[in-house]
Formats: C-alpha cells, sequence, structure tokens
C-alpha cells in the first residue's frame, strides 16, 4: 500500500521543526544543561510535593477547568481567575491562539529574533508567518507597526525576549497595542516576566484593552518545565475562544497541583529571581573582561558576541568539551553569537574558566 493519497494540509511540510535546546555533550562528558532556560535550582519543595501526592490518583481525571490552579495564579499575580486560560506549556496557549485566529490568508507577524514556536504554530494554523526587523537585538515597533495590513491577525512579542534577553518599555508596547489594525490581537509573551523585579509582564495593559493577551510559563523560574504547564490571561472574549479549542484535559493533575504549590511559594520565587541576577551579572562581566560582550539581559540567559561565527562554533564546541551545554542560535541566523542560561555559581564559575581558556587558544 502506498500513503501518497495522505498529504498534509498545504504548509505543514514546509515547517522547520523546533530544534530543542541539546541535553547532551559530544564525547559523552558529564553535562551541564545551559541550552534551555532551566532553573538550575529546580522547582520549589512544595511544588514537588504536591507532584508526587497527585501520583496517589493517576486514575482520576485532571478538574478539566483548572479551577484550584486559575485561583491561586490570579491570588499571587492579582488578576481575575475568569480570565485565565491554563495550557500544556505556554506553548499550548500559543498553538491555541494561531488555530483560533489565524487560518489561511491571515499573517502572523513577530519580531526578527522572535521565539521560534510563533513562525511554526502560524504555519500549523495555515497562517502566513511575518517577520518584522529588529533594531540592535531590539523588537522595534515601528517596523512592527509597518509590517502590519488587512490580513494581519496576531503580533506576537516576548517582553523581555528569547534569545537576544532584551526589553522594550511599557510606553513601546502600548504602543503598539494602539496601532495595530482593529482585527489584529496583540500577544505579550511573558515567560521570562519573573525575572524581571516587580514586572509583572504588561498585565495592566491587558486589563485596560480588548486587544492584548499575555502568556506565561511555569517552565522557568518554576522549574516545572518538565511538568509542561503555562497559562494565559487576556479579555474576556478571547479566553471564552481559546476555551473552546482547549481540550478538556489537556493540562495533567500533577502538573497543576505542582504549579499551584510553585506559584504560592512567592519566598522561593524570590530567591531564584535574586540568585539568577547576581550570577548573570557576575557571568556577564566574567565574559566581557575577556572580549565576550553581551547585552543587557533581562532575562535567566545572556547572550555573548564572537569575533565571527566559526569562534561561536569552536566555543560551542570547546564548552562542549567541558561538560557544558549552550545553545547556538544558527536558526535564529545569530550566528556569531551563544546562548547561555544562567546556572548555579558553579556552571557559571565552569562557563567562565572555559571561556577563559577558549579565548587565550585552546580548541575542542
Ligand atoms: C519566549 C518563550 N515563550 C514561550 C516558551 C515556551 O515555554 P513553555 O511551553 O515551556 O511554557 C519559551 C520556552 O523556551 C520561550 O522562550
Amino acid at each position: 500500500m502506498s500513503h501518497k493519497s495522505i498529504i498534509p494540509q498545504p504548509g505543514i511540510l514546509n515547517i522547520a521543526p523546533y530544534v530543542a535546546g541539546k541535553s547532551h555533550a559530544a564525547g559523552g562528558n558529564r553535562v551541564t544543561k545551559l541550552s534551555a532556560n532551566e532553573n538550575p535550582h529546580g522547582p520549589s519543595l512544595l511544588a514537588k510535593a504536591a507532584y508526587i501526592e497527585a501520583a496517589g490518583s493517576l486514575e482520576a481525571y485532571p478538574n478539566s477547568s483548572h479551577t484550584d490552579l486559575r485561583a491561586a495564579i490570579a491570588m499571587v499575580y492579582g488578576l481575575e481567575a475568569g480570565r485565565i486560560i491554563c495550557g500544556a506549556g505556554s506553548d499550548e496557549i500559543i498553538s491555541f491562539l494561531c488555530n483560533t485566529y489565524a487560518g489561511p490568508g491571515n499573517e502572523v507577524l513577530y519580531s526578527q529574533y522572535g521565539f521560534a514556536m510563533y513562525p511554526i504554530s502560524a504555519m500549523a494554523a495555515g497562517a502566513t508567518p511575518v517577520q518584522a526587523s529588529e533594531a540592535d537585538l531590539h523588537t522595534d515597533v515601528d517596523a512592527l507597526l509597518a509590517a502590519c495590513n488587512a490580513r494581519t491577525r496576531l503580533v506576537f512579542i516576548a517582553n523581555p525576549n528569547n534569545p537576544t534577553g532584551s526589553m522594550i518599555s511599557e510606553a513601546e508596547i502600548a504602543r503598539l497595542a494602539a496601532g495595530i489594525p482593529e482585527q489584529a490581537l496583540l500577544v505579550l509573551d511573558g515567560a521570562y516576566a519573573e525575572f524581571v523585579e516587580g514586572f509583572n509582564g504588561h498585565a495592566a495593559l491587558v486589563e485596560a484593552r480588548d486587544n492584548v493577551v499575555m502568556t506565561r510559563t511555569f517552565s522557568k523560574i518554576f522549574g516545572l518545565g518538565g511538568a509542561r504547564i503555562g497559562w494565559g490571561y487576556g479579555p474576556a472574549h478571547v479566553i471564552d475562544a481559546l476555551n473552546r479549542v482547549r481540550g478538556p484535559f489537556n493540562v495533567s493533575a500533577a502538573a497543576l497541583a505542582a504549579a499551584e504549590a510553585a506559584v504560592q511559594d512567592v519566598a522561593y520565587t524570590e530567591k531564584c529571581r535574586v540568585a539568577n541576577a547576581q550570577w548573570r551579572e557576575w557571568l556577564r562581566d566574567e565574559l566581557a573582561s575577556i572580549g565576550l560582550p553581551s547585552a543587557e539581559s533581562f532575562t535567566n540567559f545572556i547572550m555573548p558576541r564572537f569575533e565571527s561565527p566559526e569562534a561561536a562554533a569552536e566555543a560551542d564546541a570547546y564548552l562542549q568539551t567541558k561538560g557544558l551545554v549552550v545553545r547556538a542560535l544558527d536558526g535564529y541566523g545569530l550566528h556569531a553569537h551563544l546562548r547561555i542560561t544562567i546556572g548555579d555559581e558553579i556552571a557559571c564559575r565552569a562557563v567562565a574558566v572555559a571561556l577563559t581558556e577558549f579565548m587565550k587558544g585552546a580548541r575542542a
């Protein structure tokens, strides 16, 4: 039998599959994974305990309305529980948004160095992804506004952004929200919002407007990447539409329980934010002092620049010989940069030592 007549929807086979951060080093060394912006300290112990406890009732379907988690998020962030939707990672919320608002003939706009899942989800929905260029590795609101047209349905911005680590001002975000066409929805991806002291991911803008949605995750500062849980916050009309696309049991009971405990352990989240900021600035200064500058980062990673794409590739290979796995950025067209997640103190010191050796001439 041939499967030649069984064909995916138009455009599906044009999708370049997402390349996840590596978790192995060449040569099979013991690995410190600094390629996926995970929390080196792991989740709150309360979250782990809740996850383990959930194993006691694996036969039961999860609460399909995510009531307790939405209430906990609403309490901690000062939001309305009825306008929150939970997903299997914020990736799933991104996918819901594309499936709900974009299809063939529509455009999904995002910034040049925007997160790779935006074009993937747009294409999966049959829509056309459109990139607006960035200025100096920052989201450029004028370029985004210039790229809008009657086909634009969604505009995705991560603030702070991955992989650049940069952030634009609340005023610029508000200008974008006010300037996009009336049929378009602005999605503010706040995957890294908790790393910025006192920043609520533009929640006030979401509440003030009916064309802005925010996506958030438990995968980064909360250390629950493996549990796959994230959420979105938006106007009631958007949350209502997304809930029609969402499967009733899209999030596991264990993930719901872990996230609920994690979000309430505010002291632990703050401890992680402070440690990240301390070691991020330390590593950034160390690397700058050996000729590897990186722009200010508002996240849990930095993006040092090498003198050439070849130097970045050689440094990547050298780090791997030391068991340090970082992220090459060829997929983003940032060939002379590497993205390095801020690990714990031992990992940061190991990266600084290895790159110092590399800059002095050591090679893989
Ligand atoms: C900017 C941004 N948005 C969304 C995500 C998706 O995270 P998750 O699906 O784990 O919530 C990531 C993960 O790396 C990210 O960097």
